[in-house]
């Protein structure tokens, strides 16, 4: 068995309440090993609730976002534990992808490199993707005998059309950012040098929004996905409702900026939420 520390796996840093965290196995091109992913779980539940941390931004160190699953600590090694290895081996995946899906902060992923089949997870859990034209997407499964299972395919069928998903599944082609943008895996990409920038410039963006507000936002926009229009328009009612509860002053103080002391447009960008009582 491969004895991997769990301490280096995942990194992060906060800066101006961005949290920058990493996958950080560089030698390995930041495959999701068993022991990353269940330290990813950990690092996301520290910083989930910190006041300090406005918006998270997922990267990798090195060449890599993410050569997708490990293929022998998260296959290979955990397939000699039986059915119970592998299910143990999913579930440390599958979890964190989903607390990211569904996380209290607005996330961004920073694809810097490489991102292949189990790295489509995190890439649709964040709300915003922004690309490196270097980076290289691809679901290889079908180069080395699997489908695109752990939500792949699923990722590429929503985020992709059928005829596109179809292809990028069952060819095991690569796109560069910029197709990977034109195609929908991706918000959008930039050279390489600028990615930083790029993606602090979206988040300082985001750090001024409303907070109750940005998480009832990005929670509508996945739900509303498989909802019917009718069902769709109940529950934004109800959310908006449910969010108001949270944020009595948000929305009254967004009004008062705008219609008595005209001192935003919300048409241009966002009110002053430190003025904001509560
Ligand atoms: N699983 C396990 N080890 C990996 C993985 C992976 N997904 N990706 C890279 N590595 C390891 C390599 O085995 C190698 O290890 P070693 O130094 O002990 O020999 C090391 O990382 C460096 O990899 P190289 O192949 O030498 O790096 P290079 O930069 O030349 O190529 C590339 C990068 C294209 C990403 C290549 O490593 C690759 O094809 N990786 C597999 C990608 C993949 O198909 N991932 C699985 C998707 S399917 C799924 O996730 C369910």
């Amino acid at each position: 068995m491969t004895d991997t520390t769990t301490e280096d796996v995942v990194v992060y840093e906060v800066v101006d309440r961005i949290a920058w965290v990493k996958f950080n196995r560089p030698d390995k091109r930041n495959a999701q090993s068993p022991t990353l992913n269940r330290r990813m779980a950990e690092v996301l539940d520290e910083l989930e609730f910190r006041d300090d941390v406005g918006v998270l931004v997922l990267t990798g160190e090195g060449s890599a976002w993410s050569a997708g699953m490990d293929l022998k600590e998260y296959f290979r090694e955990s397939a000699t534990k039986g059915l119970e290895g592998t299910r143990r081996a999913q579930r440390a995946a599958y979890r964190w992808w989903e607390q990211l899906r569904w996380y209290r902060k607005p996330t961004i992923a920073m694809v810097n490199g490489w991102c292949f089949g189990g790295a489509y997870g995190p890439l649709y859990a964040c709300d915003i993707a922004v690309a490196a034209d270097e980076a290289k997407f691809g679901l290889s499964e079908i180069n080395w005998g699997i489908l695109p299972g752990g939500g792949a395919t699923k990722v590429a069928t929503n985020l992709m059309s059928a005829r596109k998903a179809m292809y990028h599944a069952m060819m095991g082609e690569n796109l560069d950012g910029q197709q990977a943008a034109a195609q929908g895996l991706v918000t959008e990409s930039v050279p390489l040098a600028q990615l930083k920038d790029r993606v602090t410039e979206i988040a300082n963006v985001l750090l001024k929004k409303n907070p109750v507000a940005l998480k009832a936002t990005k929670d509508a926009v996945r739900r509303v996905i498989e909802m019917t229009y009718d069902n769709a328009e109940d529950y934004l009612i109800r959310a908006q409702e449910a969010a108001d509860s949270f944020d009595p002053d948000g929305r009254k103080e967004g009004m008062k900026q705008f219609l008595d002391d005209k001192t935003y447009k919300p048409g241009l960008g966002a009110y002053d939420t430190s003025k904001q009582k509560s």
